[in-house]
């Protein structure tokens, strides 16, 4: 194929976000611009994502937020080759709202729309920052997801494990709303963690030990609950230890559960000829203490680890038009115009 310019959209979650990316004629991927507006302002003073504000924030941002992406890429409308936009998994209203736009932007520009499902593109990022072969692993942990994924092409995963409950990214915000630290959780935790004492409480390792490769969290949230309880009214110092022991919960549960999928992969692809990868995605792939087992459960099963930058890792229109981007360029048919959006898609 030769070089393929293609606009991606994202208004999934509470990030509105759109980005201009190549794909270079030798397979290369190129970032040429990439913008996001973050709704954290609107809806922090509510402890989570408001669905109806979402929506309307996106409609308010999203035209200003192409215009920009192009404008940063130096590109007209009518330079691009396609148009991608997140069809699903995710609240219903942005995801109409996305849809609807990229739709209209490829119909006037008379070019073919991508309808994408955004976990794909969490899954495909890393061969766009990292070129990344198939087949390999991709841990996908953010707020609404924790999944280990079998990536082996494009349109082709596996999902090897799931969260039978609450996703890892709410267990930190429901950890942190019970304490009474600021949404969102995950980096609030991690900061009370660093100066508190990981051994005082005991909490649970859900599904630790167990073949199945899925995650349970919300009993772990009851035992923060109950811990929290205990010691009414919590101390500074209560807080800390209490999210510190969270913490190491967390990351000795995610130490077996990605360990025994290290393994599974050795098993099943014995003759692979290089280093298998581990790709990690979602907003708590910020999270030190859990990227530090990570990158050390890799070495002791010579497992390359790829952590794409943070940007890339949470919520981003590249990630969009890069998973279309895959789809054009081995001659996968676009979608059609009346292409449902779709708030579940596995
Ligand atoms: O991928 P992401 O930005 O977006 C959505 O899921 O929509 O992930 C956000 C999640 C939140 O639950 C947040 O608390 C968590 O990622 N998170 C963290 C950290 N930074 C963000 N969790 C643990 N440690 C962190 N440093
Ligand atoms: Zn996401």
């Amino acid at each position: 194929a030769s070089q393929l310019r293609i606009l991606g959209i994202e208004t999934s979650c509470d990030e509105t976000a759109a980005s201009v990316v190549l794909r270079h004629a030798d397979g290369r991927g190129e970032i040429v611009s990439d913008v996001v507006l973050s709704q954290l302002e609107e809806h922090s003073l509510y402890g989570g994502v408001v669905p109806e504000i979402a929506a309307r924030a996106h409609v308010e941002a999203l035209d200003l937020l192409v215009e920009e992406a192009l404008d940063k890429a130096k590109t007209r409308l009518l330079d691009i080759d396609a148009v991608a936009a997140t069809a699903g998994p995710g609240l219903i209203g942005g995801l109409i709202v996305g849809l609807m736009t990229g739709k209209a932007l490829a119909r006037a520009a008379g070019k073919p729309l991508y309808a994408i499902n955004h976990l794909e593109g969490h899954a495909l990022t890393a061969r766009l920052t990292d070129g990344v072969e198939f087949p390999y692993l991709m841990l996908l942990v953010s707020g609404g997801h924790t999944q280990l994924v079998l990536v082996r092409g494009v349109g082709d995963y596996v999902r090897w494990g799931t969260t039978i409950d609450d996703a890892l990214g709410e267990a930190f915000d429901k950890t942190a709303k019970l304490l009474g630290l600021p949404y969102p959780g995950g980096p609030a935790v991690e900061r009370a963690a660093a100066h508190g004492d990981e051994k005082r409480f005991a909490f649970p390792r859900p599904l630790v030990g167990e073949a199945r490769l899925d995650f349970s969290f919300s009993g772990l949230k009851t035992a923060v609950r109950q811990a929290a309880e205990a010691a009414a009214p919590v101390t500074e110092k209560d807080i800390a230890d209490i999210c510190a022991s969270f913490q190491r919960a967390i990351v000795r549960t995610m130490d077996d559960r990605i360990g025994r999928g290290l393994k599974r992969f050795h098993d099943e692809f014995p003759g692979l000829g290089r280093q298998p990868a581990l790709v990690v995605a979602g907003g708590v792939a910020a999270n030190k203490a859990l990227r530090a087992a990570l990158l050390a459960l890799c070495e002791r099963h010579s497992f390359r680890f790829i952590a794409p930058p943070h940007h890339l890792c949470t919520d981003n229109a590249a990630m969009i038009a890069w998973a279309g981007l895959e789809r054009m360029a081995l001659g996968l048919p676009a979608d059609d115009f009346s292409t449902a959006p779709r708030s579940r898609w596995p």
